[in-house]
């Protein structure tokens, strides 16, 4: 039953101004010319009844919206994604649907750095994928390499807080990292790994399209039948990987901050469009959330590809950019917790935060509960709720219904959980019992053996470079006990050898050859070759 849809079958269509040759109207669409003001003769003062100016300005004057708390720097195009087959064994997301097309967006983002900041830095970047299906909006919102600093989300504000600029001084001390950060990362051990990728050449790729995106957490797909597979997905770039040199990412982004997004367009602009394969590695959901040993609802760990070789489900190209910067990708809003039927979730508890997060973010931001209905963002889907009200709400709400379902011609409620056959409508999942006793755990992790893994396969100039970043960035910590405990408490653990040459490159006391027995432990053997280093 429609209740709020204007039926769009391209939203963005009805969002178009200034599509040339019309003469300049006023937001209210009256004609008149802004570009002098109305004045009591020629040397005279301005009239305040000169409204089209006085429009002009103060909407200027509300231009800013504030930009992401992380990943605020970002660029993006749009594409399609086509599913290479029929995966309704897996799920029953539309998307994956036999010989199924749907139109999408991705932004590229840079973590830590704000509005106007390098894109050439080194850093995590965001790859995220908003898939406009015909059964609803599903967003693929990961990063460009697949593990993460820590493993509960109670950890992101402390996290992003040690990395972003310090708040007594508004900048890093030392000039370029982070006292602050180093601390954080000698004490939450399970990001070891994370950032060791960070400061191998995969922190400094050359431009977007050569990265992966990856999803991180492990997700959950649902057929119809209301099976449950574990899945983790991942984008695969078709041109390969490609990173800078350190000295290559300082130059780029002292001449061009924005060389990613430049070489982005212009590409797509070319007619050459980047390509990335849809591929998920697959568990059986056996309830216990582990494979092989090794921990799913871990996000600071991951899997290779050589242990579990990955499905291709289909293919991504972005071939149309932006019309409108601000209108596309700064005002897109990703949420993982934006998923079609057929896709759910696990008790990961990185990810059951993200969860809440993003939803609370982008009202925020929109300063509006409505966010998701602007045109970049709103679903082809029909949309049909009694969500009403708010600052800008767009929709026309038919009708006096308030509740769902209601008997005044509303919505219709979608069944309850259906007792029949014991499926969630939402998921189309079986319940699951849940069982265990209220607290606050700490998290089991692996802190060191991937990391060590991830070193021992870097070639050796590979290597090298990761010795001068951790030298660069300990070196530039202002505190000697913080640059001390990370080669003592973190890279000695990983490798004897590592951890001498930060030292030595930084004046710091060389550490025992011995530094316990998480020296000798090697408890996840990692070949991380499914993101190769290609400088
Ligand atoms: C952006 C929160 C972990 C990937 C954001 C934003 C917030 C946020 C508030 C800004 C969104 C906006 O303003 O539209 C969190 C929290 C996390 C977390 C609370 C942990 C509990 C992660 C992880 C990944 C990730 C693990 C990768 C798998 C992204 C990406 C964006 C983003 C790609 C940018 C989306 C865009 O382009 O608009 N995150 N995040 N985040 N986050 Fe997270």
């Amino acid at each position: 039953h429609a209740q709020a849809q204007i039926p769009k079958p391209n939203q963005l269509q009805d969002a178009r101004v200034n599509t040339g040759g019309h003469v300049e109207t006023t937001d209210t669409g009256v004609e008149d010319n802004s570009a002098n003001s109305l004045r009591a003769g020629p040397r005279g003062y301005n009239l305040l009844e000169d409204t089209t100016v006085r429009k002009k300005i103060f909407h200027f004057d509300h231009e800013r919206a504030p930009e992401r708390v992380v990943h605020a720097l970002g660029h993006g195009a749009y594409g399609t994604f086509e599913s290479y087959g029929d995966w309704s064994n897996l799920t029953s997301a539309c998307w994956l649907g036999a010989g199924t097309k749907s139109d999408v967006f991705t932004r590229f983002s840079v973590v830590v750095a704000s509005n106007g900041g390098s894109e050439s830095g080194r850093d995590t970047h965001g790859f995220a994928t908003k898939i406009y299906s015909q059964c609803g909006n599903h967003d693929l919102v990961g990063n460009h390499v697949p593990s993460f600093f820590i493993n509960d989300g109670a950890d992101f504000p402390d996290l992003i807080h040690a990395v972003k600029f310090e708040a007594d001084k508004g900048f890093p001390t030392g000039g370029s990292a982070h006292t602050t950060a180093y601390d954080f990362f000698t004490q939450h051990t399970e990001g070891t790994f994370q950032l060791m990728n960070v400061l191998s050449d995969l922190g400094i790729p050359r431009d977007v399209r050569h990265i992966s995106g990856n999803g991180v957490h492990t997700f959950r797909f649902i057929n119809a039948a209301g099976k449950s597979t574990l899945f983790k997905w991942y984008w695969k770039p078709m041109l390969g990987h490609r990173a800078l040199v350190y000295d290559e990412a300082t130059k780029i982004a002292g001449k061009n901050n924005n060389f990613q997004r430049v070489d982005l367009y212009n590409n797509i602009a070319a007619g050459i469009y980047p390509e990335w394969e849809f591929l998920v590695q697959l568990f059986p959901d056996d309830g216990t959330y582990m494979w092989n040993g090794i921990d799913l609802v871990d996000p600071t760990i991951v899997i290779p590809f050589e242990m579990n070789p990955p499905m291709t489900l289909g293919k991504m190209t972005l071939n149309k950019n932006p019309t409108n910067f601000f209108a596309e990708p700064e005002s897109i809003s990703f949420a993982p917790s934006n998923v079609v039927k057929g896709i759910s979730f696990v008790p990961d508890p990185l990810l059951q935060w993200r969860l809440m997060s993003y939803d609370d973010t982008a009202s925020h931001r929109h300063n509006s509960p409505n966010g998701y209905l602007l045109p970049v963002n709103k679903a082809i889907a029909p949309i049909n709720n009694n969500y009403r009200d708010g600052y800008m709400q767009p929709l026309l709400f038919e009708g006096a219904s308030t509740s769902s379902p209601d008997n005044v011609g509303g919505v219709i409620g979608a069944s309850l959980n259906n007792t029949a056959n014991g499926t969630l409508p939402y998921t189309g999942i079986p319940p699951e019992i849940v069982d265990g006793a209220i607290g606050r755990y700490p998290n089991l992790h692996d802190s060191f053996g991937q990391a060590r893994t991830f070193w021992a396969t870097l070639d050796k100039y590979a290597q090298q470079h990761t010795v001068d970043a951790y030298r660069f960035e300990l070196g530039h910590v202002s505190d000697a006990g913080v640059q001390q405990r990370y080669i003592d408490n973190i890279l000695n653990k990983v490798d004897n050898c590592l951890a001498r040459r930060v030292a030595m490159g930084i004046g710091a006391s060389l550490p025992a050859i011995d530094s316990g027995p998480s020296n000798k432990t090697n408890t996840t053997a990692i070949v991380p070759s499914f993101y190769p280093l290609a400088p």
